[in-house]
């Protein structure tokens, strides 16, 4: 049945009002960008209201604004996505998002912003504004076009079995198949690769995880390459079976020594893909450690907020571990000292975590 305008209305009237809690924000968020998918003039409705969002005085409320507008792959959303990148007066971790958003949106329009900031002031928003342009340029290869219909294929036909498919989020860089990873180390060793093996879902295995690690952990690769082999180990963990799961996932985690604060936020948001329960101490770790970068705290947060009561199945989410959780969540939700953006995520998480499981054993926090 059409949503009526009126439905709209009320969506933005509770998106933008600040005195409602942030949870609820971010529920009819979710709701305002599933209506988007019905139609045309939801979707072009939803640019607007979203748009509308920016001069909140949430960091994380804004940051994710940016993210599901470049989720909704619309060029109208460049406008508004571009003057938040050139607003120096938004925080980082919102102006890195709208950056990110042009890449998943993909037009070569944007590429000369893009290339603007390259030189900004802060190391996130370089890093980010480069994968976005490498994303761009890859895409309009042939070989990019054609990973992209497939992608968009398969999600229209829901084919869940295509692992590329499977996850819907648009991947800040397309994951690399094992042979263009085995080429990737080779050529970091000046060396010729005799891999020649084929660059289908098939080679998301336990055994190509070992060309994805090397190029995962090589600081003097790209970031654009290693965030492709991040997300084929994503893959790997996702198709491969239960042993390759745990593997990759412990793969993915070591990642978090970097020294790009980008690529550890980007782990943890991996990380909240998969819900693997031996991804629960690297990202207890993360929450807990009141040194590690802002940004990828709240990622880490919102990580654990999925991790539900039943992965104990794993044997590795025991009561304890996912009581471990909550109270790490609880603890930094209620800590006026620790940085909003961080506090704002354990909140979003803990809700939910209790929309997950059992709400009868949780009570909302306030903030
Ligand atoms: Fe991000
Ligand atoms: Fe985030």
């Amino acid at each position: 049945m059409p949503t009526s305008t009126s439905n709209m209305d009320k969506l933005e009237a509770s998106l933008l009002d600040r005195s409602t809690p942030l949870d609820n924000r971010f529920r009819t968020l979710f709701t305002i960008k599933g209506l988007a998918t019905s139609s045309d003039d939801h979707l072009a409705r939803a640019i607007q209201i979203i748009s509308k969002g920016f001069s909140d005085d949430s960091a994380l409320l804004k940051h994710e604004l940016a993210y599901v507008l470049g989720q909704l792959e619309d060029v109208r959303a460049l406008p508004v996505l571009r003057s938040v990148l050139s607003d120096l007066g938004q925080e980082v971790m919102v102006r890195h998002e709208a950056a990110e958003a042009m890449g998943a949106i993909s037009c070569p329009s944007s590429l000369p912003i893009l290339n603007e900031y390259l030189n900004d002031v802060d190391v996130s928003v370089r890093e980010t504004c480069q994968l976005a342009i490498q994303k761009i340029e890859f895409d309009n290869t042939q070989k990019g076009k054609e990973i992209r219909q497939r992608n968009k294929l398969a999600k229209s036909e829901n084919k869940i079995g295509d692992v590329e498919a499977a996850f819907a989020p648009i991947d800040p860089a397309p994951a690399m198949s094992s042979s263009e990873a085995a080429l990737a180390a080779a050529a970091a060793l000046e060396a010729d690769s005799k891999d020649q093996d084929d660059s289908s879902s098939s080679s998301f295995t336990l055994e190509s995880l070992p060309k994805f690690r090397s190029v995962y952990l090589d600081p003097s690769l790209s970031l654009f390459e290693r965030y492709r082999a991040m997300f084929s180990l994503r893959n790997v963990a996702h198709s491969g079976g239960r042993e390759a799961a745990r593997e990759a996932v412990l793969c993915l985690a070591e990642g978090l020594k970097d020294s790009s604060a980008l690529f550890r936020h980007e782990i943890c948001f991996v990380f909240g893909e998969l819900c693997h329960p031996a991804s629960i101490p690297s990202m207890l770790d993360v929450l807990n450690d009141e040194k590690e970068h802002e940004m990828v705290r709240h990622e880490a947060a919102e990580a654990l907020g999925g991790i539900v009561e039943e992965s104990s199945q794993e044997g590795e989410a025991s009561k304890d571990g996912f009581q471990n959780v909550f109270d790490s969540l609880k603890r930094w939700a209620e800590d006026m000292e620790c940085p909003r953006v961080v506090r704002e995520s354990c909140v979003v998480a803990l809700d939910e975590m209790a929309y997950n499981n059992d709400p009868n054993q949780f009570q909302r926090v306030e903030v």
